[in-house]
């Protein structure tokens, strides 16, 4: 059995760093799945297949050409690791992946990423559908925000333009569509460590999460 870490929470929260830092110290594999919904969401719009085709979204799911390069994430060969982290693809990105059909899709996909030495895998959904079993599950929050803050920092520090009030009421949106869709709706597995990280910086996160990693796989 592949040991697996599952870091799951709503965009902002720092999950993203929080996984990456924890997969980078033990030398195991990241799995960021959000960047798999958000290229599907990109891919979508360049096919021209709107969020409510649900067939023709789950065909394009099965037969997306996305592949992860370290760093990178390719689409068709293309890097798109920028293009995908703007405000509007992650938008498209939570409306495909509210399409029952189109994470049913995705899901072995998703599984096999599990590979030794072990996997540390970013999103919503991560504890409580695609690795259930996993040995160490984070659920990490912040208040909407502070996320909002968060988010606004980032797109600043990458030269990218942005507006907090936009930002706020976007994130509120993204949360409510997340949280209430009917599959894998975004919520705690009821083993997980939740972490609410909203006065927390990313230090004492991290050491919180290696904490809980180190008691449940004392072999490391
Ligand atoms: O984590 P992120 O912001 O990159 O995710 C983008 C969108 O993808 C998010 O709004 C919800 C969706 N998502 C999901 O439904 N399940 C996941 N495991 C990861 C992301």
């Amino acid at each position: 059995m592949i040991p697996v870490i599952t870091v799951d929470g709503p965009s902002g929260s720092g999950k993203g760093t929080i996984a990456q830092r924890v997969a980078q110290s033990l030398g195991w594999h990241f799995l960021d799945s959000g960047a798999i919904y958000r290229a599907l969401g990109l891919y979508a719009e360049q096919q021209g297949v709107g969020s409510e085709e649900v067939d023709a979204l789950a065909a394009l799911a099965r037969t997306m050409p996305l592949n992860f390069r370290q760093d990178e994430v390719l689409l068709d060969g293309k890097e798109i690791s920028a293009l995908i982290r703007t405000e509007a693809v992650g938008n498209a990105a939570s409306k495909v992946a509210a399409i029952p059909e189109v994470r049913e899709a995705l899901l072995e996909w998703q599984r096999e990423f599990a590979r030794a030495p072990g996997l540390v895998a970013d999103g919503r959904d991560m504890g409580t559908v695609v690795f259930p079993n996993a040995e160490v599950k984070i659920f990490l929050t912040a208040s909407p925000e502070e996320r909002a803050l968060r988010r606004y920092k980032q797109l600043k520090e990458k030269g990218l333009s942005a507006n907090l009030a936009g930002l706020t009421v976007e994130i509120r949106e993204r949360d409510e569509r997340d949280c209430n869709r009917a599959v894998a709706p975004l919520k705690a597995a009821f083993d997980a460590l939740e972490l609410d990280s909203t006065e927390m910086d990313v230090d004492a996160v991290y050491a919180s999460v290696m904490a809980r990693v180190r008691s449940r796989l004392p072999g490391l």
